[in-house]
């Protein structure tokens, strides 16, 4: 610090005699970023340009303090900013002052189908990195939902990628607004996290840059991401982290990625592949620097003392050093060294509010029948002229969902569980009970699970489960209304890194409680708070059915928002429920999770190609549980006066939407296009536009949907690019990808 001290000074005594600025260009806030990267770049040693390229602690890289050049420090995860841990553990570090606000995950957000909402999101959550003082924020996630069983579906958004490209790029410029660096991750195909480190994905190139690639492509060259993170499987045979077709041949040749490639933590094996296939910065190679010795200190990283040994021997040459410097001064320069960037803010009522206005237009209204099919007996929104008593049943009331689930997991300033945001909401209008309904079997000895040294304390309870299930079915007789609410959470086999579910259904025998409640009171609501989707065999048992993610600080408070009626849902899903595991490609043809090669699950064929989700539902006629796209209001809405016009780069697609109902709601209304027949396969459908519309009741307004020609095009393997075909295309445009109301063709 003193060296910069006296540096600083000795510049600004020398610019006040000479009367101009002798500032060094590359402390020169006028000057050009590339003009100051080259001046900074001249004045480096080799030893310093080695050293920027490699973590110095576990969540951080070194600067150059001799030239006053700050440390990098990054930070998950990309629905909160993760607890301070120590500084080579994974432990917290027991700080005071760094307890965050809870954004709703990724999969809400998607649900919101408002790229307004994620710009606001990005921005919030990267004023909270900016005010702890990190330069990169390890997130977003945009990994395309495969399988139903990956563990980090959560942290994703979606199985679409037209969906996840609109909501990302705001996400990303969000974050930036604040010198932030925002690390979209992981790139790419990490689409299920059994054996992540090991797997090689074969997949063909139309799929992958059809199916894989857009939201990464998005990011990178709408969202202008500073920075990537490789993720850990292999694609054809190399690791992400140090893959010559995805870093170098696509990511800077084919996009112009100007940013910083990080790899995963742990995710480099190798010096020459990660000096000559496009890694800058080598992070997590499981050392903790300090006790482990030498063998694992961060002197040993492959991009750290081996490097700098191949330099000295005139093994490796400084061009593709320089080039990584250049790319980590650039995000120093975009943030740590941008003196006009803002200074943040954490914790505060504002962030809040922008998560619980996410929570609330993300929650999912899946189904909502009256409670006996003759009449109009809804049980949502609670009415309280007839709801005196309401039971809530589940321990997913009362589950602390922010801990856990692995590098996303949070120091919450708070969480509002459903069961308090429910009473919260009932006031003195009924009376609210609890019962636990199930207990989940991943209890650790203390009572909860422990996750960066934390334990959360679940409330411990040993009793039968038959006992603690009629104890529910009891609470639920004698109710006016039944809330259930239960689902997945972030324990290890559930929605959590490191590993994937094992089937789809729900665990902790929560189906056959569910069957006896809806025995012992019809008017029961369903809540399943989860990542994923999961099997519903009650689902014809339950007049109403929500899907209600991980939402956070706020969650409790949104979810009674919509059970109550105070917000109308206006969320659609991200992603297929399939009816049966088999009804998703990637089960349906056994490649996953890979083949078992002599090694063991060295690799898995993307059999199903293009045909993810809804395609591959199309494609096999097969009806899911619940469509992708699909989510339901407390009013209706109508389509009608479809037009469509073609204004040479892009089609117009106009629609009257109606508000049809008593109460103002907002419609995700979708347009999915059908390109002309080609010899090559072609999903029967794909999603490109949406536009999310409020409206109060009885009003009309004229949607407008413009979709760039660029858009409607294919990957063509021949000429290793997209190509837009001529012919007659189809647009329909609707509620869902099931519910295509309206429907037009022009030819082009
Ligand atoms: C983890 C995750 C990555 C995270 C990183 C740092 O293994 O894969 O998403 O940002 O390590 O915690």
């Amino acid at each position: 610090m003193k060296k910069l001290k006296l540096l600083l000074f000795a510049c600004t005594a020398a610019s006040s005699v000479s009367g101009q600025s002798s500032l060094p260009v590359y402390l020169d806030n006028t000057k050009p970023i590339e003009q100051r990267i080259e001046d900074a770049l001249s004045r480096m040693t080799l030893e310093e340009k080695v050293a920027m390229c490699h973590a110095q602690s576990k969540f951080s890289s070194a600067g150059v303090a001799r030239l006053g050049i700050p440390e990098n420090w990054m930070s998950d995860g990309p629905h909160g900013v993760r607890p301070e841990v120590l500084w080579d553990e994974w432990n917290q570090a027991g700080w005071t002052n760094d307890s965050c606000i809870a954004f709703p995950a990724l999969t809400c957000l998607a649900a919101t189908w408002n790229p307004e909402m994620a710009a606001r999101y990005g921005k919030a959550i990267g004023e909270e990195a900016r005010y702890r003082n990190k330069n990169v924020l390890l997130g977003p996630g945009v990994n395309i939902y495969r399988t139903p069983l990956n563990g980090r579906n959560f942290e994703y958004m979606g199985e679409d990628p037209f969906l996840a490209s609109q909501i990302v790029v705001p996400y990303v410029r969000g974050v930036q607004s604040n010198g932030v660096a925002a690390c979209v991750k992981h790139f790419a195909l990490n689409n299920q996290e059994a054996y992540r480190h090991e797997v090689n994905v074969e997949v063909s190139d139309r799929a992958l840059h059809e199916i894989y690639l857009p939201a990464f492509k998005a990011a990178v060259t709408e969202g202008k991401a500073w920075a990537i993170m490789g993720a850990y499987n292999k694609y054809k045979g190399q690791h992400a982290c140090h893959n010559q077709y995805l870093l170098v041949d696509v990511l800077r040749k084919m996009w112009h990625f100007d940013g910083v490639a990080v790899s995963d933590w742990g995710g480099v094996h190798d010096t020459r592949e990660a000096i000559y296939n496009g890694l800058d910065m080598e992070f997590g190679s499981w050392t903790n620097g300090l006790t482990w010795g030498e063998s694992n200190a961060y002197a040993s990283y492959f991009l750290a003392t081996p490097y700098l040994k191949l330099l000295k021997e005139g093994k490796a040459s400084e061009k593709e050093l320089d080039a990584k410097v250049r790319n980590i001064l650039r995000l120093a320069f975009r943030t740590t060294m941008n003196a006009n960037r803002p200074f943040g803010s954490f914790g505060t009522p504002e962030h809040a509010l922008i998560g619980r206005q996410v929570a609330q237009e993300g929650i999912v209204l899946l189904k909502n029948s009256p409670a006996t099919p003759k009449k109009e007996d809804f049980v949502l929104p609670i009415d309280f002229s007839k709801a005196k008593k309401i039971a809530v049943i589940g321990e997913n009331a009362i589950k602390v969902m922010t801990v856990g689930g692995g590098s996303s997991s949070l120091k919450a300033k708070y969480e509002i569980s459903p069961l308090e945001g429910i009473k919260k909401y009932a006031g003195n209008r009924a009376e609210v009970v609890f019962a636990r309904g199930y207990v989940n079997d991943f209890l650790s000895k203390e009572g909860g699970m422990k996750h960066d040294g934390m334990v959360i304390n679940d409330v411990v309870d040993t009793r039968p489960a038959e006992e603690i299930t009629a104890e529910a079915v009891a609470a639920a007789k004698n109710a006016d209304v039944v809330i259930f609410i239960g689902g997945l959470n972030k324990y290890d086999g559930q929605d959590c890194e490191g590993g994937d579910r094992k089937g789809l259904e729900l665990p902790y025998g929560q189906d056959k409680v569910i069957a006896a409640l809806a025995k012992a009171n019809k008017n029961l609501a369903v809540v399943i708070i989860s990542g994923n989707a999961v099997a519903m065999p009650w689902v014809n048992d339950a007049p109403a059915v929500v899907q209600a993610w991980y939402n956070g600080s706020e969650a409790g408070n949104a979810l009674a928002a919509i059970l109550t009626g105070e917000a109308n849902p206006s969320g659609k899903l991200p992603f297929s429920f399939p009816v049966e595991l088999k009804n998703n490609g990637a089960h349906a043809l056994g490649q996953y999770p890979g083949d078992s090669a002599p090694a063991g699950y060295l690799n898995e064929k993307y059999s199903e190609d293009i045909f993810v989700g809804y395609r591959w539902l199309d494609k096999q006629k097969i009806k899911p549980l619940f469509p992708f796209g699909h989510g339901l209001s407390y009013t209706n809405f109508e389509y009608k006066n479809l037009k469509i016009t073609d204004n040479g780069e892009t089609v117009s697609v106009n629609f009257d939407l109606t508000n049809t109902g008593k109460r103002e709601g907002s419609e995700a209304s979708q347009v999915y296009v059908a390109l002309p027949e080609m010899k090559i396969a072609m999903p029967v459908k794909q999603l490109k536009g949406f536009a999310k519309t409020r409206l109060s009741a009885g009003e009309t307004r004229t949607v407008e949907i413009a979709i760039p020609k660029s858009q409607l095009s294919y990957w063509d393997e021949s000429k290793n690019n997209f190509v837009t075909p001529t012919g007659t295309f189809e647009f329909l445009a609707g509620a869902s990808s099931a519910d295509l109301r309206l429907k037009g063709k022009l030819k082009f």
